[in-house]
């Protein structure tokens, strides 16, 4: 899968903008402040229908205006495909797919694809797990629209529940809660059952990246603890169990306890955990080996990698990493962005240079 072609209005720092990719190595280069960023955004937004940065979207429109439009095109393996996203200031976005308006937003999902890469996903390593949840999130809701209506499901029902278990009448909780279970456990169990097929795929993929990216010197490992395992029915029928036996701990916390909500993943490097032990560098290498195997993983399930986006990636790494990383992703769309073209990097890849300034991008 690649786009060819991104077209933004009033997107960020650009006005009015078009720009062509090809196929394989792009390298978007500019000083800084110059958009390379807002443009890998955009891309990104294409593919999940929000910002892998601003938390709101009206962010995203160019200071002084309305509205903003983020168009895109590309080529799959079924043929063409093109995803445009309008914004206005009181955050109503509209999503076109192929010209034609849809009315949820996750039908956007599954269009155009990517795996996005920039420097603050490092929090993916050193922060909260819910980064890390976000991440199996992002990932999943990508490759499965039945696996984002579930999580929007789920966190629905469990904002309800944890709004029953601060009722101050326990007869209520009692009666009211075994049907809001049951309907949480159906949700949990589908979420449950796609993260653990994932990370049971993700993981040797993980570390042989983080092996291949380490010239075999460090050994990752990943393990996950949701302590659900086997079909929907068995893992729905195990939480309900212990959403029954966990009751009184979760009134008297006022939340529920338990759940994919709460779900974590471990790294270790040589047996220590990398967010205590790990370097900047073992820690980013870590992260960037996650997303290179996730790549990997939408390739093993639809026969197409996505669209890489790494920003800001390579001015991380040591040079033998870099020549690694772009030798490894030369088989997939990649789009590079960096503040200087280090040719010796790129030597034995072909690629196509993009430049930015002053709100332009131009292929040189
Ligand atoms: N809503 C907005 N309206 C106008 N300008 C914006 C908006 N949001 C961000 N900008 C501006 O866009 C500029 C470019 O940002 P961007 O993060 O894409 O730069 P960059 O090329 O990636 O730089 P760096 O090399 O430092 O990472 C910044 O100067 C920022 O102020
Ligand atoms: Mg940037």
């Amino acid at each position: 899968m690649f786009i060819h072609r991104l077209t933004l209005k009033n997107f960020r720092n650009y006005s009015e903008e078009c720009v062509s990719f090809k196929n394989g190595v792009n390298v978007l280069t500019g000083a800084n402040a110059q958009g390379k960023t807002n443009a890998a955004e955009a891309i990104f937004f294409l593919c999940t229908g929000y910002s892998p940065r601003a938390n709101k979207d009206r962010l995203v429109i160019k200071n002084g205006c309305e509205s903003a439009e983020i168009f895109g095109e590309a080529t799959s393996q079924y043929g063409e495909v093109s995803v445009k996203v309008a914004f206005n200031k009181n955050d109503k976005k509209s999503i076109y797919i192929n010209g034609m308006q849809v009315l949820k937003i996750g039908e956007i999902l599954g269009n155009i694809n990517s795996v996005f890469f920039n420097p603050a996903e490092l929090k993916l390593v050193q922060e909260s797990p819910d980064d890390r949840r976000r991440f199996l999130n992002v990932s999943l809701s990508q490759m499965s629209k039945t696996y984002f209506y579930a999580l929007q499901r789920y966190n629905k029902i469990l904002s309800q529940r944890n709004n029953l278990l601060k009722d101050p009448d326990a007869y209520i909780i009692r009666e009211t809660l075994p049907v809001w279970d049951m309907q949480l456990t159906k949700e949990a169990s589908k979420i449950i059952k796609a993260r653990n097929e994932f990370l049971t795929e993700l993981s040797p993929l993980a570390e042989e990246k983080h092996a291949f990216l380490s010239d075999g010197k460090e050994t990752l490992k990943m393990r996950t603890e949701s302590g659900y395992y086997g079909t929907e029915e068995e893992i729905a029928y195990s939480m309900y169990q212990d959403l029954k036996t966990g009751l009184e701990r979760d009134i008297r916390l006022g939340f529920t306890s338990i759940g994919p909500h709460r779900d974590d993943i471990k790294f270790t490097l040589n047996g220590d955990d990398v967010r205590i032990y790990g370097s900047q560098g073992q820690q980013r290498t870590v992260a960037l080996s996650l997303k290179l195997a996730e790549t990997e993983t939408f390739y093993k399930r639809f026969n197409e990698y996505p669209i890489l986006i790494l920003d800001d990636v390579l001015s991380e790494l040591d040079k033998k990493r870099q020549r690694k990383l772009v030798g490894a992703v030369e088989k997939m769309q990649t789009i590079f962005t960096a503040t200087h073209l280090d040719r010796t990097v790129f030597k034995n890849t072909p690629f196509t240079r993009l430049v930015v300034e002053n709100e332009k991008i131009k292929e040189k």
